[in-house]
């Protein structure tokens, strides 16, 4: 086996569910936990290394370590920063400024040991986050993306499966633009197992699904969850798993996920989810699928909202 060697930067609850995650995988040899709490990340990372007497995971390395595991690492990982507290304003943007300024500490230490590894951001507000890392510090654009909305939607394919009791990898379509409140599904091109999706209650002999509820349901579950335990982390660790293996495999699959866009769908200098393909060089190719009017129209707008954020916080 290829010995690939990654690094996750941030040992919080999501940080910890991620080395889970993509030790379970079994496609890297070694995991390497970094936090400024060193002892937090030591015990994090002694924790999960315990589970391979368990899991028979061959082989594997997990432990705390510097930035300068960076430097021989392929895949980093990276979701330091605070995220949102319960009784705070149940909104990713809170956090822009705070993680903004993380995210330009982070990328200064990451750089002084790569160009090389593909860089895979977590934290949130993660467009903002990932418009910082790919346009600020040189590194090659293609290497760098967020996980975006990855896991809006899979939670979208995951409330249709239920609806139509079907397996989610059968339910195609997406949910792009912002990982947040602008965020949008594309319906037009939503389909189960080829059956467009307007067409599928009459075919299943089941009540239609109630479009505006299910997107109203995927944009509020982050939060709903976070409101409910006090953060989120198994979706989004799974999230950052699933993007993993498209790397170690070079999968060549096509995912939503959020990188600056250059004039594709006719939007520039912003960062938000499309369907990007990708393999082990990270973004491979940013697609432009066909998208009704009013998508494209959602799309703009997902996009000035990001671009509003930014601007208000003169990021
Ligand atoms: C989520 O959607 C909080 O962005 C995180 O689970």
């Amino acid at each position: 086996m290829v010995k690939r060697k990654m690094c996750i930067i941030g040992a919080g609850m999501v940080g910890s569910a991620t080395m889970m995650a993509i030790l379970n995988l079994n496609l890297v040899a070694e995991i390497v936990l970094i936090d400024q709490n060193e002892k937090k990340a030591e015990g994090e990372a002694l924790d999960v290394f315990h589970t391979t007497s368990f899991t028979y995971v061959p082989n594997v390395m997990i432990r705390k370590g510097s930035y300068e595991d960076c430097k021989d690492s392929q895949i980093i990982v990276m979701s330091a920063g605070p995220s949102i507290k319960p009784g705070e304003k149940p909104d990713r943007r809170i956090l822009t400024q705070t993680n903004a300024n993380v995210t330009r500490a982070v990328m200064k230490e990451i750089t002084r040991y790569t160009q090389e590894a593909i860089l895979i951001f977590v934290s949130n507000p993660v467009d903002v986050v990932t418009y910082i890392a790919q346009n600020e510090f040189g590194y090659p654009r293609h290497k760098i993306f967020g996980t975006g909305t990855l896991l809006d939607t899979a939670r979208m394919r995951r409330i249709i499966g239920e609806h139509y009791l079907v397996d989610t990898k059968n339910v195609h379509g997406y949910v792009l633009g912002e990982h947040g409140q602008t965020a949008f599904i594309t319906w037009s091109i939503c389909n189960i197992g080829g059956i467009p999706i307007d067409s599928v209650a009459p075919k299943f002999k089941l009540p239609p699904i109630d479009k505006e509820e299910i997107l109203k349901k995927v944009k509020n579950a982050g939060l709903e969850i976070l409101l409910a335990k006090g953060y989120t982390n198994y979706g989004i660790a799974e999230s950052v798993a699933r993007i993993v293996t498209a790397i170690c495999l070079n999968e060549l699959s096509v995912l939503p996920v959020t990188t600056t866009l250059e004039g594709e769908y006719g939007i520039t200098n912003v960062a938000i989810s499309v369907p990007c393909i990708i393999g082990k060089e990270g973004i491979h190719d940013i697609l432009e699928i066909p998208l009704s009017l009013n998508e494209q129209e959602a799309l703009k707008k997902s996009a000035e909202s990001v671009m509003k954020l930014m601007s208000d916080f003169e990021i």
